[in-house]
């Protein structure tokens, strides 16, 4: 079988054209270096549009109380204080200014009455924080990012999956893709690379993530030689789809709730009064009447309990389910259409505050959300975890690789906010893209090993010489069974101790996997490749909630249900030892500034 490739140079290479690589792009572009931009997908098809409702950002325009001091010590909170707050402090300072530079760029967003930005309610953010348009905000941004970037001579490869990276004299070098049409492999020589390719969520079995998302920059990046950071901090979004059966973990914006939707169980019961903890009792209301001021805009009122923090609320949603009191297909009640006792004209308020909530709902489950209550339970959404980088630049361990938005970890701690992601990409998206120009001005070219670029095409074909062996899609559905069961919301030792075996044999199973037919359009053998990224990030995610014995932020952990201060003071890392094996460490978190110390302690 052949192993020709195609050579493409570029000053600078990102992999991942979602929100974190569109910017990330455009920012190199700027700058006057060659860009390449590689998608896994078509152009505009990314996660990013999952974040739907709202980017959060500082503005004031609905409460002047807020300022980027503010949404710096919500993010802490919300992150549990293992964030890297160098990060926390440069998103809360310029997120509000991406925001209107995404404006000027031509992004819609819905009004206040006097023309600004109009901004919404979501979890853990004290004030309305999220700049949004109805329920598409992650889609306008991508629209506006993918119209902008595509007059800035950035270079598209699309329908284009990186399989490894190489380095050479300690610095990046490059990197081996192939492209899904002809199945032919491509080698990008780079001075520097961006790894924006989004989550991890196809690890597990129910997931907002499509199916992209196989945690594939994170992988190249460890085997590369980078660090990984936070890898036991996957985020449930405490609102999926549960039923019908099909789309399963298709995502409920929480803009439903910060429109006023409750939370119910099967007994009609606001279960998210009962467990409101102690950090967040003092802006939580105790009655559905002054939840409801909150979201009319009562400046004096306290949020409703359903805008706690996601992993507070997946858990409580959990809690229901588990003790009996869930609705019919294993999820609880998300009620929005009980507004309408308190609003004229409600129907028409949620289908245009809600556009995608009434059509998905409509059209995948007959149900309408102006009359009646959607069944929702918790999906795998985010990770929090990721390639480990320098604050303000976003460079990794590895000279030259950089990383941003949901690849990269530091931001978010051990829980993100909602709307902080697209915040998020558009912060160090930007700065991503402008330190690896920098990087790439600074170095000269270099051409990775080509008995390495060898080697790394060949480990791609095994499969079409074992076609009797295992069937890839069966690995892969094992797998996210095993993450899903053993490795989910609620974690304990000994599943997690089973969950390790049970890897072991999986990777045994994967290196044995068979394919057929050609290398045109050919899925089995992309599922194939895929699983080598997906077994890289279980083991990090495994091996780090086995070290981490207490419950913080996403990680809950059923043996160990308290947070614990031993904890608290460092991140847990993992490296590729000399031998290519996993090994686990523990970076310290550095001192805060004296300066932002006092915010949070002002804050408080
Ligand atoms: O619920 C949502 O609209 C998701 C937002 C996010 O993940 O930031």
């Amino acid at each position: 079988m052949t192993t020709e490739l195609e050579t493409r140079d570029h000053d600078v290479l990102v992999i991942g054209a979602g929100g974190a690589g569109l910017r990330a792009a455009i920012e190199a572009a700027a700058a006057g270096v060659s860009v390449g931009l590689v998608c896994k997908s078509l152009l505009g098809k990314a996660h990013t549009v999952m974040a739907e409702g709202g980017v959060a950002a500082a503005l004031a325009n609905v409460d002047d109380r807020d300022s980027w001091k503010v949404h710096f010590t919500d993010t802490l909170r919300g992150g549990q204080y293992l964030n890297n707050w160098r990060m926390a402090e440069l998103h809360a300072k310029e997120a509000p200014d991406r925001v209107r530079e995404l404006e000027a760029w031509g992004a819609l967003f819905d009004r206040t009455p006097d023309g600004r930005i109009l901004q919404r309610n979501f979890g853990g953010h004290r004030y309305p924080r999220l700049a949004h348009v109805g329920d598409r905000t992650g889609l306008e941004m991508i629209r506006t990012l993918q119209d902008h970037g595509i007059h800035q001579g950035i270079d598209v490869h699309m329908e284009v999956t990186v399989v490894s990276l190489f380095t050479r004299e300690g610095r990046i070098a490059g990197a081996l893709a192939y492209d899904r049409e002809r199945g032919r492999f491509r080698l990008f020589r780079a001075k520097a690379i961006v790894i924006a390719t989004g989550g991890v969520g196809r690890a597990f079995k129910i997931t907002s993530n499509s199916w992209e998302y196989s945690g594939d920059g994170q992988s190249v990046a460890f085997h590369a030689g980078a660090v990984l950071q936070d890898m036991e901090f996957v985020q449930f979004h405490p609102t999926g789809m549960v039923w019908p059966p099909s789309v399963r973990g298709i995502l409920v914006t929480e803009g439903v709730r910060g429109e006023g939707g409750v939370l119910k169980n099967s007994e009609g019961r606001r279960f998210m009064f009962d467990d409101i903890p102690d950090n967040y009792k003092a802006q939580t209301a105790d009655n559905p009447e002054e939840g409801w001021r909150y979201v009319l805009g009562d400046k004096n009122a306290r949020r409703p309990p359903e805008l706690l923090t996601r992993d507070h609320v997946a858990r409580c949603i959990m809690r229901e389910v588990r003790d009996g009191r869930g609705s019919p297909h294993g999820g609880v009640y998300l009620d929005i259409a009980w507004i309408k006792e308190k609003m004229p004209k409600a129907a028409e308020h949620i289908r245009k505050k809600l556009p995608s909530m009434y059509h998905q709902f409509k059209q995948l489950a007959d149900i309408d959300i102006t009359t009646t209550p959607m069944e929702v339970g918790p999906t795998t959404h985010y990770m929090m975890g990721g390639i480990r980088v320098d604050g303000d630049t976003q460079m990794s361990s590895l000279p030259g690789l950089f990383a941003a938005g949901e690849a990269a970890a530091g931001l978010h701690g051990a829980n993100r906010l909602g709307g902080n992601s697209l915040s998020d990409l558009l912060v160090f998206g930007r700065r991503a893209g402008e330190f690896a120009a920098q990087f790439a001005r600074a170095h000269s070219a270099s051409t990775p090993d080509a008995g390495e670029v060898k080697e790394a095409t060949q480990e791609a074909l095994a499969p079409f010489a074992r076609p009797t062996g295992e069937n890839p899609y069966a690995v892969q559905h094992d797998l996210q069974s095993l993450m899903q069961d053993l490795v989910g919301i609620v974690r304990r030792q000994e599943e997690m101790v089973r969950a390790v075996e049970g890897l072991q044999k999986l990777k045994a199973r994967a290196a044995n996997v068979g394919v057929t037919g050609n290398r045109e359009y050919n899925p089995g053998w992309h599922t194939a490749l895929d699983l080598k990224h997906l077994l890289t990030v279980s083991e990090a995610i495994v091996a780090s909630a086995l070290a981490r014995r207490e419950s913080r932020g996403g990680h809950f952990r059923d043996d160990f249900p308290d947070k614990s201060a031993a904890f608290s003071s460092f991140n847990f890392v993992v490296k590729r030892a000399p031998d290519g094996a996993m090994e686990l460490g523990k970076e310290p978190i550095p001192p805060m500034r004296d300066e932002l110390a006092k915010i949070v302690e002002e804050m408080k």
